[in-house]
């Protein structure tokens, strides 16, 4: 009688802890991520160009576990019992780009290491980048222009002459999207689901001049980089000067 009384304690234990075990399994565990890691800045610009190389290595790595959209629902995911993680996620997104880039390069248990499969970690930024534009609050997210754009004076004068070129540069390049007022209703803007912005808006004008040549000049996801297709960035800043011109309150306001 004893000892079917200790078999049934024994029993029990045993169902209890492999039952608390696959529990915690089930559950993901924090990542313990060195602090270099989370402190790291993101050496790369979130641009279109860069971008498509990030989706690109997307997905030839991560897809097959991760799903296209990033919410853990690719073919392979099955077969693991730990939680892969949802990109879209917003505690995924208030993580530094540092500790995802970690995460994703350095790897543990089921997800792979990737140092020796992506061997320039550029490529593996360029990979964070994209997994920072699957977040579906980002669609409203503000710029993250640096200091040094922010500051730029315009070094070129707004005067008849310049604002002529600005508005035949911006018809030939940005009209096709953001439209011939500027208030993003170009026959292009139907194709992207984010909001592209309203250069008569008060809020695009409270921007310095910086600002506005940054978003223009190196872009961000659906917005174009023009580096290359505008290489004299003067031209730019003439296109920001006639930005500047497309400001409906401005027309009306006292000084
Ligand atoms: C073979 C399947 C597999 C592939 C391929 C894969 N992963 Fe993972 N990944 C996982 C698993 C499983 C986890 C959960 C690991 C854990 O928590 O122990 C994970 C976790 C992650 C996390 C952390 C998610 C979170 O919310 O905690 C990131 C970021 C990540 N992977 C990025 C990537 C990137 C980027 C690639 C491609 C370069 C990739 N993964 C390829 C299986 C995979
Ligand atoms: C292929 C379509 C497309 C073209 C062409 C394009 N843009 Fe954009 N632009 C976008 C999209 C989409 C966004 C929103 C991007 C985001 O928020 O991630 C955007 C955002 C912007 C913004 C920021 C607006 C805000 O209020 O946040 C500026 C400034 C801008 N574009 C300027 C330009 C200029 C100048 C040109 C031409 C040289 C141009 N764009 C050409 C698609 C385009």
């Amino acid at each position: 009688m004893k000892t079917l009384k200790y078999l049934l304690i024994i029993v029990v234990v045993v169902l209890v802890s492999s039952g608390f075990y696959s529990f915690d399994k089930l559950l993901q565990e924090k990542w313990d991520i060195p602090e270099k890691y989370v402190k790291m800045k993101n050496p790369t610009y979130a641009n279109q160009e860069n971008l498509i190389i990030g989706k690109a290595l997307y997905i030839k790595h991560c897809l097959s576990c991760h799903g296209k959209t990033g919410i853990g629902d690719g073919p392979k995911a099955a077969e693991f019992d730990t939680d892969i993680g949802d990109f879209s996620s917003k505690e995924f997104h208030e993580q530094t780009e540092g500790e995802i880039f970690y995460q994703s390069y350095i790897g543990r248990r089921d997800m792979p290491n990737y140092e020796k499969k992506i061997p320039d970690p550029k490529d593996m930024w360029f990979v964070v980048n994209y997994l920072k534009t699957l977040e579906e609050f980002l669609k409203t997210q503000k710029w993250d222009i640096p200091e040094k754009y922010v500051k730029m004076k315009n070094p070129t004068y707004a005067n008849q002459e310049n604002l002529a070129i600005g508005k035949a540069l911006y018809i030939k390049h940005c009209k096709s999207c953001h439209g011939k007022t500027g208030i993003g209703d170009g026959p292009k803007a139907a194709e992207f689901d984010i909001d592209i912005g309203d250069f008569s808006s008060k809020e695009f004008h409270e921007q310095t001049e910086g600002e506005i040549f940054y978003q223009s000049y190196i872009g961000r996801r659906d917005m174009p980089n023009y580096e290359k297709k505008i290489p004299d960035p003067k031209d730019m800043w003439f296109i920001v000067n006639y930005l500047k011109t497309l400001e409906e309150f401005l027309k009306t306001q006292k000084n």
